[in-house]
């Protein structure tokens, strides 16, 4: 099956805004929540202070990259070239990307205490791009190493650029397709304690990336995969992941979701205010 191969039409503003104002009304915070497990997550990690200060160096990444307005060549991965290559070129400056593909300094952060809070020492990013929620996440936990996979030779370039600027050195960056470097990475780490899936959004390369890691994870790697409600694509992706029977619970935190496998825990969707 080819993996990528589907483009999906991006929810307009204001259909997106009505799913958030859905998530608002419906969702919880740790009220009413009775999974010590859940609970005790919410409180202990996604609600968790952090000073913005420890980010204050990767921040500074962050204003260089988007007052950088070099022209680099990037890959729109799901629109095909040719048979045998799976996506287009073209030319974007890199500062428009690091203001428009990156994730928040709030949402990286989230992704920081996550692989804090569980102590994950091997952690894997699908979708380096400009390398910055790789920096947080490395950040997380002393010893842990983090692979990140990124298709785009010359965005790879500028993030390896990020990584060493800040003298990260627990960061291995995988240049090439997803779909062809997943399973190859997957067997050199071993599973891994947290993934952060950011690539393609589409529901195909979703469901295809949860299979395969399905196949390479153990039960307590967590899964958080960004843009749930991106598209209707990626809303049909996690509703199809939440029903999995090997998935424990979930929680939906509108702009991303987190998938648990742990035993012990009943099988709970949960949504949540952040
Ligand atoms: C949204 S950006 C990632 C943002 C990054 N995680 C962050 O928060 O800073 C998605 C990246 O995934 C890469 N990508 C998408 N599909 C891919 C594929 N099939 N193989 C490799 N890279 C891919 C794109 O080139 C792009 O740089």
């Amino acid at each position: 099956m080819k993996k990528s191969c589907v483009s999906e039409k991006r929810r307009g503003p204001i259909t997106l805004g009505c799913v958030y104002l859905k998530h608002l009304v419906k969702g919880k915070t740790t009220h009413g929540i009775h999974s010590p497990f859940l609970f005790n997550f919410l409180k202990d990690c996604v609600y968790a202070k952090v000073s913005f200060k420890e980010f204050e160096d990767i921040e500074k990444q962050r204003y260089r990259l988007k007052k950088d307005n070099r022209v680099i060549e990037v890959c729109d991965f799901g629109s095909y070239k040719s048979e045998s290559e799976s996506f287009v070129e073209r030319k974007q400056k890199i500062s428009s990307i690091a203001k428009t593909s990156l994730k928040s300094p709030r949402q990286a952060m989230l992704l920081y205490k996550i692989a804090g809070y569980f102590k994950c020492h091997n952690i894997l990013e699908l979708g380096t791009s400009l390398g910055i929620t790789s920096a947080y996440m490395s950040k997380a936990c002393p010893g842990s190493v983090l692979n990140t996979i990124e298709g785009c030779p010359q965005v790879a370039k500028t993030a390896q650029g990020v990584f060493d600027a800040l003298a990260i050195d627990n960061i291995r960056l995988h240049i090439g397709d997803i779909d062809k470097l997943l399973v190859p990475v997957l067997k050199e780490t071993g599973a891994p304690d947290m993934i952060f899936i950011d690539a393609n959004h589409t529901k195909q390369a979703t469901l295809y990336y949860f299979d395969v890691l399905l196949n390479h994870i153990y039960k307590n790697t967590v899964i958080v995969i960004d843009d749930i409600h991106w598209s209707k694509g990626m809303e049909d992706a996690w509703n199809k992941i939440c029903e999995h029977p090997d998935v424990s619970v979930t929680v939906d935190l509108f702009y991303m979701g987190i998938i648990f496998f742990r035993e012990g825990l009943s099988k709970e969707d949960f949504l949540i205010k952040c």
